[in-house]
């Protein structure tokens, strides 16, 4: 049995606009997916996932996702998984050559699914590392980072960036523009997360910024306007000023609702956190619903998003300096 990990992630800024490539800068947290692999003797895939969407669930299948096991969760829940697990290990199989090598898989998660702090990239880059090593071959970060990328592409239909991925493979804070993707230093953020329970549809929520991009003008400088907060929040994390970091997060937050992709609960708990003294707020990841994160060296946002109607949960997250870890 071979066992990997690797964490979620937050976005300081660029989400959506890293789609068109426009600078982001995602920052891993201290919240990961472990994945467990074991071969099988046949070529099978047999996956079995908990964490706190996925209430706890076996999926035995041959590989694609026709044969659609009768289990008692939403389908979209079991398609997310599967495809993203059956995704992993087809880059498994070609990394490794061994084209009919099968596996048990259990995934557990600390990270909520869809909710923005990039579970899906978690979980894809701890597979394919763990699947690997259980066969004998080491991938370097960049080339795990490459085929964590590979899969989501695949997954999400073309729509994926390389921020996700990339910033869960290395850990720390990264900066991604296009294909360039670099680690950067980032101070101690005083980071509060609230989750309203919800998850957003990722392709949906990029495929409705693309047509509305596609249409109007607005859209298009909207989005070029959070690649230039980006590069100011670059000098911002540089220079340690977090009072200019909640501020332009505020403006990124403004500008994404403006795309269309926040909701009512992701408002209220930014506006939450704004009135309880936070430095800025904003929503983080494809959004929707699911996290919004704040900046806050003071218990105020915590308490604030603890009694407001809609945040299901707050918790404060370090960042995390290291990504896949390599556990068995
Ligand atoms: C989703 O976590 C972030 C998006 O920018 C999509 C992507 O970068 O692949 C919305």
């Amino acid at each position: 049995m071979t066992r990997s990990s690797a964490p979620g992630k937050i976005y300081l800024f660029g989400e959506h606009a890293v789609v068109y490539g426009e600078p982001a800068v995602p920052c891993a947290i201290e919240r990961r997916a472990r994945v467990d692999v074991e071969r099988r003797e046949d070529s099978k895939l047999r996956v079995r996932a908990e964490d706190l969407s996925l209430d706890g669930f076996t999926v035995e299948y041959g590989g694609g996702t026709d044969g659609r096991p009768d289990i008692d969760v939403p389908n979209e829940l079991v398609e997310a998984a599967m495809g993203y697990v059956d995704g992993a290990i087809e880059q498994v199989r070609e990394v490794t050559g061994e084209s009919e090598a099968g596996f048990d898989v259990t995934i557990e998660s600390d990270i909520p699914l869809g909710a923005g702090l990039g579970s899906s990239a978690a979980v894809v880059v701890a597979a394919i590392d763990a699947a690997t090593r259980e066969l004998g071959v080491t991938l370097s970060t960049d080339e795990l980072a490459e085929r964590a990328y590979q899969t989501e592409l695949d997954v999400q239909e073309g729509q994926a960036s390389r921020a996700d991925t990339f910033c869960s493979a290395t850990g720390g804070a990264v900066r991604v523009e296009g294909s360039d993707c670099q680690s950067i230093t980032a101070p101690d953020l005083p980071l509060v997360i609230g989750f309203d329970g919800g998850a957003g549809d990722t392709g949906a929520l990029v495929a409705g910024v693309r047509s509305l991009r596609s249409e109007y003008d607005f859209a298009a400088e909207t989005v070029s306007s959070i690649g230039d907060i980006v590069r100011r929040g670059e000098t911002a994390l540089e220079n340690a000023d977090v009072e200019e970091l909640g501020r332009l997060m505020n403006f990124t937050h403004g500008l994404l609702s403006a795309l269309g992709v926040s909701s009512r609960s992701l408002d209220s708990m930014v506006w939450a956190a704004r009135e309880a003294g936070a430095h800025g707020a904003k929503l983080t990841g494809a959004g929707g619903g699911g996290c919004i994160v704040a900046l806050d060296p003071t218990p105020e946002t915590e308490t604030a998003l603890r009694y407001l109607p809609g945040c299901e949960e707050v918790f404060r997250a370090e960042m995390a300096e290291e990504g896949v870890r390599r556990l068995e």
